[in-house]
């Protein structure tokens, strides 16, 4: 195989934090830049390399910040540009990198840019939105929202439709406008005059649209599933690779890109080679499978598929891109309910084993506030103690509609709801678990008394410690960072494992996904073990949710670290 070459984000573990949930300092219940501040201790003794904030420009929070109003201002509610500088400063100081989130594809209605778009149709800026006329007295397409509800909204003022792939007010930018390419351009390097590190780009794979063809309709939907139709085409490309030559040109700012339904083979085009767009995508297979496309389906989960669509990025980018690892954002169940075991007596165990796993992989891992604790999933029985758009579009247009039975659409976002991801982030077991001393925006999960990082702080076996440990080895061992990835026991029903070579060192990775003892016959009591989350193991065996990891040959360097002192 190739040499890979090196790069600090390749050697890093990127902690992403969701501001409104992390810490809040002034009472007001919601996180702020401040709270990220405070906690900077917390996540250098974590380990972590860099931080990813989810969006802190100022926003009507339509979409908790993913609907901008204004790139080069801070959310007042999060604080102000000092409280930012300070938090960037201090987190150089402390060699955490930060990366920003940038909302590329849509902004807010409330933008200056869309206010004066649709103030009148000759208006400079009416072309940086997608504004199309009435086709038959209907939208110009069926292309629904992926917030339900139709994609397209009438404008009475000035007669047309606009384009908002999400809620009406984030209208899609007019990539084909070469001024909001270089406006989007300035705004990048804003902040990188700033000192960020680098950029998670949003919702990139929809930004070039090549066509306004119907899309299909799926039994039970009202209309069109735009993704097939909209993403990841040539176009998006031929932007992203403008934008990076415009913006993006110190080798060390990273770019990855949330490139929803991205396959293999595109992701290579994003990724690959020194002209590239992206240095990495966040894809979408793994976490979507044992999904169905009928919503209301019950989500299975189903070792099977998940290994097909982690084995098959494995396998497909190595020897050609970097990859982003991920189980857990935002915009997910919390990874212990969806894919391991929650319940008290594995939830532990199981987290320890999702992280081995996801840790192990070719790729730059991603954790995801609270990720490290084992989170759970909130499991809210209560359509108000929803926040989350999605959620409650889908409750007017489903349940209140009388389409669907309420208990189903209940119980689909107590599993499956990006709102388990958001409860605040929890520190203690004092008082909303010492996330603020206001009234969170969002309910707290009430398992925080037990689980909470004070307390885990304290105990050298808890989750928290185990995903420190497993940062430190990743800083040790080049073999988990550039390593050749194999898969083992492909039809294996229970046990997901590979291995990772490089020269003579070599990783066995096994970890068993069910709540039992299974037979694993590559489990070799004989061999180093370098981590596991069991103290004493059984040949030929894996007891439940156990990740054991065997080591052969030179696996760690004290060379590597190098590349990670800043
Ligand atoms: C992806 C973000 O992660 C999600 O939270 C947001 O709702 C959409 N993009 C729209 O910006």
């Amino acid at each position: 195989m190739r040499q890979e070459e090196r790069r600090w984000w390749k050697e890093a573990v990127i902690y992403q934090i969701y501001p409104r949930s992390f810490q809040d300092t002034d009472g007001d219940g919601v996180g702020d830049l401040n709270g990220i501040t405070k906690r900077l201790a917390y996540l250098q003794y974590l380990g972590v390399d860099a931080i990813w904030l989810c969006p802190i420009y100022a926003s009507p929070n339509d979409d908790n910040g993913y609907d901008v109003s204004d790139y080069r201002a801070i959310l007042p509610q999060f604080g102000t540009m000092a409280d930012f500088e300070r938090l960037l400063s201090e987190a150089h100081a402390r060699g955490i990198r930060v990366l920003m989130d940038l909302v590329l594809n849509h902004t807010s209605d409330e933008h200056p840019w869309f206010v004066a778009s649709r103030a009148n149709r000759e208006n400079p800026y009416r072309d940086y939105y997608i504004w199309r006329d009435p086709v038959e007295g209907k939208t110009p397409n069926n292309w629904g929202s992926c917030f339900t509800g139709p994609a397209w909204e009438w404008d009475e003022a000035t007669g047309q439709y606009y384009l908002h792939i999400y809620s009406r007010k984030m209208p899609d930018l007019n990539w084909e406008n070469p001024a909001v390419r270089q406006e989007i351009a300035e705004v990048a390097r804003f902040w990188l005059d700033k000192g960020v590190d680098g950029f998670r780009l949003d919702s990139v794979n929809t930004l070039g649209k090549e066509s306004y063809r119907d899309a299909e309709v799926f039994p039970g939907e009202l209309y069109g599933w735009i993704w097939p139709v909209v993403s990841n085409l040539p176009r998006t490309n031929e932007h992203l690779r403008a934008l990076r030559q415009a913006a993006f040109t110190d080798p060390d700012v990273v770019i990855v890109g949330e490139t929803g339904g991205v396959s293999t083979k595109l992701a290579r085009r994003y990724c690959e080679g020194e002209e590239r767009a992206l240095d990495m995508c966040l894809s979408f297979d793994h976490v979507v499978a044992g999904l169905s496309d009928d919503r209301w389906a019950d989500p299975r989960f189903c070792l099977p598929e998940l290994r097909a669509a982690l084995d098959r990025w494995q396998t497909d980018l190595q020897g050609h891109c970097w990859h982003a690892l991920y189980l857990s954002n935002h915009d997910r169940p919390r990874p212990v309910s969806r894919f391991g075991d929650d319940r008290p007596l594995f939830r532990e165990r199981s987290a320890k084993m999702l992280a081995t796993l996801l840790h192990m992989m070719r790729g730059t891992p991603f954790i995801y506030q609270g990720e490290e604790l084992g989170m759970t999933n909130a499991y809210f029985e209560r359509m108000e103690d929803y926040r989350d758009i999605g959620a409650l579009n889908e409750w007017k247009q489903y349940a209140l509609g009388g389409l669907v039975p309420p208990q189903d659409v209940l119980l689909r976002h107590a599993r499956l709801n990006r709102d388990n991801a958001r409860t605040p982030m929890q520190w203690s077991d004092g008082p909303n678990a010492g996330f603020s001393e206001g009234t969170p925006w969002i309910r707290v999960n009430g398992n925080y008394r037990a689980v909470n990082a004070e307390a885990q702080l304290k105990d050298e076996n808890s989750a928290l410690h185990y995903f420190r440990r497993l940062i430190a080895l990743r800083h040790a061992c080049p073999v988990i960072v550039y390593g050749e990835y194999r898969p083992l026991l492909a039809d294996d029903p229970n046990v997901y494992a590979f291995e990772r070579r490089l020269g003579e060192a070599m990783l066995t990775v096994l970890c068993n996904f069910r709540d039992r003892t299974v037979l694993c016959s590559p489990m070799d009591t004989e061999r180093e073990i370098l981590i596991s989350n069991y103290d004493t193991h059984l040949s030929g065996q894996l007891r439940p949710y156990e990740a054991t990891v065997l080591a052969s040959g030179p696996v760690s360097s004290a060379h590597s670290k190098c590349m990670n002192e800043k």
